[in-house]
């Protein structure tokens, strides 16, 4: 019998386990704002429930866990020398930016600084890189990188806690050793190179700002003098641009920048665009970034796509050891140019996942959806709209017996999970501060689910049980 099959424990021992997670999760603010609880989110303390989490660690092997951990400082040191070629970004997104009212606004800002001759000298990166193994060549593939809002660096760091609570407890009758848990330290971490960033500023009367959602349903948010980007990745981060959504709106963004003056003041402000204005004289302004404009342009997955094609890290890397070592874990990427490409994903659609220019989950296609926009996209002969997306080849991970806790609630569920290795970067011109892995994110999702977010509802947070 697997040590991992978690289905086999009975009913009544994973009650048991379950109501000390409930517990213990309660107890250590391992929560988020309840959506259906009035007053969730804008009322501090008032509607939280506990965040979705596995009730038991996922196996994942040690050997893998720890080639990804190596890449971390490879990532930020690629993200970094990537942001600096200016000329490399606007051309590689330059049909992106056609088709892509998003990705235009982010260039145009890319732009303005350009030609201010904007330059950052203090320069911070929280990323995250996500992996699947893939079951068939058992290799550790990238999903994607993220530079901005790289999210659960608090929150991953408690399941792993919560895990080891609860292997101290039941382990012996599970036959699962607490200390086989992956260590976390995420969210120490990054605090860690927000305060480091702070000091290298070097100005005590500085503060830290954190860019946060409106009816912000994470709790963990601290006003503090970089600017830290917890929101912006999205259109929805944008809102007064569009009239339809500012009706709907009922606090449009209240925040704003005096770069002058280094603090946060209250502006409500109906001017369509306020929030592209304010992120525009966010970039501007003096203070670090988290991330620059450059960084956030690096982790578009148009970006990740240009990358994996032949010769181009080597424009920006030395060391072959590196590059061998950041190839291996790149899975097939393509743009829709490639129409050999194309082809083979109409008659195999299930082989491929398609991507806009979008984060934050929910925004992919899969299946038999990858054809028909395909052969729409085809039909209507634009370029431009195709140049919106692109091609990955899918990863098919293992699929394990898994028991996913939600709204107090446990199931038994076959799953398949996505590991994020925080990586956290701080150089001050020549200067490289910071450069090293920093914790772990684990998600586990129902492997009949396609997209994988816990924030958008098909994910939950778990930790690793090294093998
Ligand atoms: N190539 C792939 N193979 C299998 N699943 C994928 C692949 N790419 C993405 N996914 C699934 O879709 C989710 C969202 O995709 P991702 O590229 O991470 O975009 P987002 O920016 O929305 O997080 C992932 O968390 C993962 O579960
Ligand atoms: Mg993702």
């Amino acid at each position: 019998m697997c040590l991992f099959d978690y289905h086999r424990f009975d009913q009544q021992l994973l009650h048991t386990i379950a109501y000390d997670a409930l517990v213990w999760s309660s107890l250590h603010g391992l929560v988020v704002g309840d959506n259906s609880s009035q007053g969730s989110g804008s009322v501090p303390g008032v509607g939280l429930v506990h965040a979705p989490f596995a009730l038991l660690p996922t196996p994942f092997p040690q050997n893998q866990w720890r080639q990804a951990s190596e890449l971390a400082p490879i990532f930020n040191e690629l993200v970094d020398r990537v942001s600096l070629d200016a000329a490399f970004l606007q051309h590689a997104l330059s049909r992106t930016k056609e088709a892509d009212e998003f990705t235009s606004r982010l260039l145009d800002i890319h732009s303005k600084m350009l030609k201010i001759n904007k330059k950052e000298e203090i320069r911070l990166g929280l990323h995250r890189s996500d992996y699947m193994l893939d079951e068939k060549t058992n290799s550790l593939l990238q999903i994607e990188l993220n530079t901005i809002a790289s999210s659960f660096a608090g929150l991953s760091n408690l399941v792993t806690e919560l895990h080891r609570y609860i292997l101290s407890r039941h382990g012996k009758l599970l036959g699962l050793d607490s200390k086989s848990i992956g260590a976390n330290d995420a969210v120490n971490q990054n605090a860690e190179a927000l305060a480091k960033a702070w000091s290298e500023y070097n100005n005590p009367r500085a503060v830290i700002m954190i860019v946060v959602q409106a009816e912000e349903r994470n709790m963990d948010g601290q006003e503090i003098s970089v600017i830290y980007f917890r929101a912006g990745y999205t259109p929805v981060d944008y809102p007064s641009e569009s009239a339809e959504v500012l009706a709907r709106t009922k606090t449009p963004l209240k925040r704003s920048l005096d770069g002058a003056r280094e603090h946060t003041v209250v502006m409500v402000d109906l001017d369509p665009r306020v929030e592209w204005k304010a992120r525009l004289l966010m970039e501007q302004s003096s203070a670090v970034k988290c991330p620059s404009i450059s960084y956030h342009l690096v982790g578009t997955k148009k970006i990740q796509q240009e990358l994996a094609k032949p010769g181009v890290l080597e424009r920006f890397l030395e060391n072959k050891n590196d590059i061998a070592k950041l190839r291996k874990c790149f899975a097939g990427l393509w743009s829709l140019d490639d129409s050999s490409i194309v082809t083979k994903a109409i008659q195999k659609p299930e082989l491929f996942v398609m991507k806009p220019q979008r984060e934050g989950g929910g925004n992919n296609i899969y299946g038999d959806d990858v054809r028909e926009t395909l052969q729409k996209l085809l039909k209507s002969g634009s370029q431009e709209e195709a140049a919106a997306y692109i091609l990955m080849q899918r990863i098919f991970p293992t699929i394990s017996a898994a028991v996913l806790m939600r709204n107090g609630c446990w199931s038994k569920d076959h799953a398949i999970s996505e590991l994020g290795i925080f990586g956290t970067y701080l150089r001050n011109k020549d200067k490289v501060i910071i450069n090293k892995p920093s914790g772990y994110l684990m998600r586990t999702k129902m492997s009949s689910s396609d997209e994988g977010g816990v924030a958008s509802g098909f994910a939950v947070l778990d930790s690793l049980y090294l093998t």
